[in-house]
């Protein structure tokens, strides 16, 4: 994929080598994923959580509404879950493939992979553990199949280095925006029980929270993909996108979020609060329904984070769990997100940050103005 950082690469290698193919790749402007860099960005969709099995036309919908470009967030399928069972297993390579060959086939979602540019990342579902990061050990297995589904080419560096994180910087010179896609499975820590907690005991499906403790000393990212991060914020943009899987503001649940890793949590909302220049937001999946929340920091700064979870299905007792941050929903009927961007003379770019329903109706609809 011919992202910022491949764009790098082939400059550096045009004036090294006078690498013709390299240059010909960047004057097409256009990346493997059928985004065109140069395209000021107006609308972008999102979502997390899909059964491959159960009914998928809010694809249709997704596609209905003509984003520029659709980020797939995590739980793209379910590989360690049987829907029919409600039961969790040992996802192997097979299931995992047979899972991915599910959606693949299905209609909507061909239609939507087909027509509209995706980037995507995982969560624990479709990454094939229900709570494991480093220490699973299909992990490298499951990688190549995630970007084998979502056409990832041979020469992008996303095969060549650890994880699946990656960004893109789309747009002209003053509309830029960055989207950083971050891997928050691949490098994590195995996350730290609540004491009692019978880790197998198909507590998702009986609803239960307040899983994991707090880990200060684990780690959600790890090393490299920290350093590349705080990289990302010395690229000029005129707006940042940072999508995680899990929520980053909302910490009090214990469910699967940056909240069980505080330290890396601070560390995040102190990089965008320092570098962001007001002009970062969040999006985020997970937790099977909608919402969104902001931080506010002493000297006004704000962090916006819209999360969208539960293209097929979601969970109202999660939604009851408190979230001292949301400033609008939860939503709880299935759903996607929304992001609408109109970039304004006084330079500001405002912001619909949205959430609609399977039917495209608006179930969530603020706006802000980032100036
Ligand atoms: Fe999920």
């Amino acid at each position: 994929m011919y992202d910022a950082e491949n764009l790098k690469d082939c400059r550096a290698l045009a004036v090294k080598r006078a690498a013709v193919a390299c240059w010909l790749l960047f004057s097409l402007s256009t990346n493997a994923a059928g985004i065109d860099v140069d395209k000021s960005l107006s609308r972008i969709a999102f979502g997390s959580c899909a059964i491959q099995s159960l009914d998928l036309s809010v694809f249709k919908t997704i596609q209905s509404a003509r984003p520029d470009i659709y980020l797939s967030l995590g739980d793209a399928i379910y590989g360690d879950y049987d829907v029919a069972t409600g039961k969790r297993f040992e996802a192997t390579s097979a299931t995992l493939a047979r899972d991915w060959q599910i959606l693949g086939t299905n209609k909507h979602w061909q239609s939507l992979q087909k027509n509209i540019p995706i980037l995507a990342i995982w969560d624990n579902h479709d990454y094939g553990h229900y709570e494991l990061g480093a220490d699973f050990e299909l992990g490298s297995r499951s990688k190549a199949l995630f970007l084998k589904f979502f056409n990832e080419p041979l020469d992008s560096i996303v095969w060549s280095r650890p994880g699946i994180y990656r960004s893109m910087v789309i747009g002209p010179e003053s509309r830029r925006v960055q989207i950083v896609m971050l891997d928050t499975r691949s490098f994590k820590s195995t996350p730290v029980l609540a004491e009692g907690w019978l880790a197998e005991a198909g507590a998702e499906a009986a609803g239960s929270l307040g899983k994991f403790v707090q880990d200060r000393r684990g780690t959600l990212l790890g090393k490299a993909q920290w350093r590349w991060l705080e990289d990302r914020f010395d690229e000029t943009a005129d707006l940042r996108i940072i999508a995680s899987s899990t929520q980053v503001i909302p910490n009090e649940k214990g469910m699967d979020e940056w909240g069980n890793y505080p330290v890396e949590r601070d560390s995040l909302l102190q990089l965008i609060r320092t570098k962001g220049g007001g002009r970062t937001i969040l999006v985020s999946g997970n937790v099977h329904f909608g919402e969104l929340s902001a931080k506010v920091f002493d000297e006004g700064t704000a962090i916006w984070e819209l999360t969208s979870s539960g293209l097929t299905h979601t969970n109202e007792a999660y939604a009851e769990e408190s979230n001292r941050f949301r400033t609008a929903g939860p939503v709880i009927e299935r759903h996607f997100g929304m992001l609408d961007l109109r970039w304004l003379e006084s330079g500001s770019v405002e912001l619909d940050l949205q959430i609609l329903n399977v039917e495209g109706l608006h179930m969530l609809h603020e706006q802000v103005i980032l100036p």
